[in-house]
């Protein structure tokens, strides 16, 4: 299959081209490298060392014979989405290339605004480049579980049939999301939902957990790492316990730590996007993946880094409590449904506690770099915080 990475420098979208290489698709990748700059802007850097795009596709080429065809480019340029899909005339392509950091989005309006900008064009440039030049291509779009928020009822695939005063009809779950970030992934989502409307388009929206961990079986074996963010702007929480703990820092819990969300290790997010590719949409089929294996609070995360480290190393890292700095319910029901992976075939390949052993053994080899990161780790985008300097 040729397939089409938006995103391919990226934590996700670097491994994901590592996999389809392996299995024998044909390759196309998208970036501009904005992720590499907006996390040197917040004064932070990818906790492992990462090659430049042409030196990573210069060893990709060693490894498998072939590499990435590479676009370098903004997907919020229409003019460029467009040459990018009239030369590679996809069969997929996957959608990586946005914002992806509520923080970031979160510190004040110029982060807010860039954040809805760039993020909602870039899908749109995709729906309507795809619509005009490739019309059977199959879009695979990374959303959030945060699209859903934590509502107090079961949360369905996309999908749930309701009744009210009588009637019954099949409507998209009510999305709640809390940041400006998250708020973005609902609005592609609709926008994907319309376009599938309008014209017919195949398309999976993937709502996704929080990926952790450092590897894939190509990472390990090519020793390719990709990009490990751990300050507080761009890090995801067990990431960025693993790195404290490391570190001998308290891990930084916020507030009660109650908060539940869904997750899955890098591995297993690229096993699903693999299979999603694979085993794409019917024609003209808008379809919502909830994308995760299984469901922690944030407490409970640091507790297992806690008794990981205890039995494996003989040490008891810290657990910190912090001011949480983000709006959001810290106790509450959380039952996602997650049953479209696994009839297509999904199935688990690594526990949490095997990808956490395997990230302390890849992060204890930079402890140098990590150091150097430790004034990054500590919240300090707080949302109501979040202003305009117009001055
Ligand atoms: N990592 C997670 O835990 C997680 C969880 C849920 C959803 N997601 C979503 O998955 C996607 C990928 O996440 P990631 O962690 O790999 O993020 P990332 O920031 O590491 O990767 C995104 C890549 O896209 C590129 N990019 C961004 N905007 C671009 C643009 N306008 N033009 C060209 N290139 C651009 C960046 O330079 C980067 O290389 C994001 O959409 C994110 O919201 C990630």
């Amino acid at each position: 299959m040729k397939i089409l990475i938006m995103g391919v420098d990226g934590y996700i979208g670097f491994p994901l081209a590592l996999r389809l290489l392996n299995r024998g698709h044909e390759v196309y990748g998208i970036d501009n490298f904005i992720t590499r700059k907006r996390v040197a802007n917040v004064n932070s850097d990818s906790a492992l060392p990462i090659l430049s795009f042409k030196e990573r596709n210069a060893r990709i080429k060693k490894y498998f014979g072939r590499n990435v065809k590479f676009f370098y480019g903004d997907a919020t340029n229409p003019e460029f989405m467009y040459r990018a899909i009239e030369k590679s005339r996809p069969d997929a392509i996957v959608h990586l290339a946005e914002q992806r950091s509520a923080p970031y989005s979160m510190i004040g309006l110029k982060e807010a605004n860039e954040t809805m900008v760039k993020n909602i064009t870039s899908t749109m440039n995709l729906i309507y480049a795809v619509k005009d030049i490739v019309p059977k291509a199959h879009i695979l779009k990374l959303g959030t579980m945060g699209e859903y928020g934590t509502p107090n009822i079961d949360i369905p695939e996309g999908f749930f049939e309701i009744e009210y005063h009588g009637r019954k009809d099949m409507l998209p779950f009510p999305k709640n999301a809390s940041s400006w970030y998250h708020w973005t992934k609902v609005h592609d989502s609709n926008n994907l939902m319309f376009a599938n409307r309008l014209w017919n388009l195949a398309i999976t929206d993937v709502m996704q957990g929080v990926v952790y961990g450092t590897k894939t079986k190509e990472i390990a074996d090519t020793g390719l790492y990709t990009r490990f963010d751990i300050d507080e702007v761009y890090g995801t929480a067990l990431n960025r316990f693993t790195a404290e703990a490391i570190l001998g820092m308290p891990m930084t819990v916020y507030g009660k730590g109650g908060q539940t969300r869904g997750f899955l290790s890098l591995n297993d997010s690229i096993q699903c996007l693999t299979l999603a590719l694979e085993k794409p949409p019917e024609s003209g089929e808008y379809r919502v993946i909830n994308q995760f294996d299984e469901k922690y609070s944030v407490g409970q995360l640091a507790e297992m880094v806690q008794d990981i480290f205890k039995r494996e190393y003989g040490i008891v890292p810290d657990i910190g409590h912090v001011e949480n700095p983000r709006v959001e319910r810290e106790e509450h029901y959380y039952n996602p449904e997650h049953r479209k992976l696994e009839e297509l075939g999904y199935r688990r390949t690594k526990n949490i506690e095997e990808e956490v052993i395997d990230a302390i053994s890849d992060l204890s080899k930079f402890r140098e770099r990590l150091n150097s990161l430790k004034e990054t780790l500590m919240p300090r985008t707080f949302w109501r915080r979040s202003s305009y300097d117009y001055t």
